[in-house]
């Protein structure tokens, strides 16, 4: 039994890990911290996306193990801030927002984008959120609301 200590959403976390256990189960089942889905379980739909030290991740991928000493921000922790407040308003603006399966990892791979590019044109939202499934929307309402997050959010990123 591993003890792992980490932050969380800001806060200092703390959780045990026996075996193999993935990030995702911990924040889900340990954490409460539903807002990643499980998806594919495979790396494949980004269902499950979360920030690990400012990184996009696929939460179902990386072993609970190997977040010791790591920062770790969820869509629970970002829709607290004005940067989540600013993405979620403007998906919700864009109609990119539709069964909502997708939206929490949609919305972190938008963060991921922002903090590293503020200004993305269409086809660099389109890269950045090509590793995330949507069934629903057809991604030009996704494109639409990164891209009006970025524009609204000035200063934010
Ligand atoms: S559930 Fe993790 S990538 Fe699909
Ligand atoms: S809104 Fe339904 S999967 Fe994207």
């Amino acid at each position: 039994m591993n003890e792992i200590i980490c932050r969380v959403n800001g806060r200092n976390t703390s959780f045990t890990v026996q075996g193999i256990k993935r990030l995702l189960d911990v924040l889900r089942e340990d954490l409460g911290l539903t807002a990643a889905k499980e998806g594919c379980g495979e790396g494949e739909c980004g269902a499950c996306s979360v920030l690990m030290n400012g990184k996009l991740v696929n939460s179902c991928l990386v072993p609970a193990a190997a977040v010791h000493g790591a920062d770790i921000l969820t869509l629970e922790g970002l829709r607290e801030t004005d940067r989540g407040r600013c993405i979620i308003e403007a998906f919700s603006d864009a109609g990119a927002v539709q069964c909502g399966f997708c939206t929490p990892g949609m919305v972190m791979a938008a963060e991921a984008l922002l903090e590293e590019n503020p200004e993305p044109s269409a086809e660099e939202i389109r890269l950045a959120l090509s590793g995330n499934l949507c069934r629903c929307t057809g991604y030009d309402m996704l494109v639409k609301g990164v891209g009006l997050a970025a524009e609204r959010g000035k200063g934010l990123w």
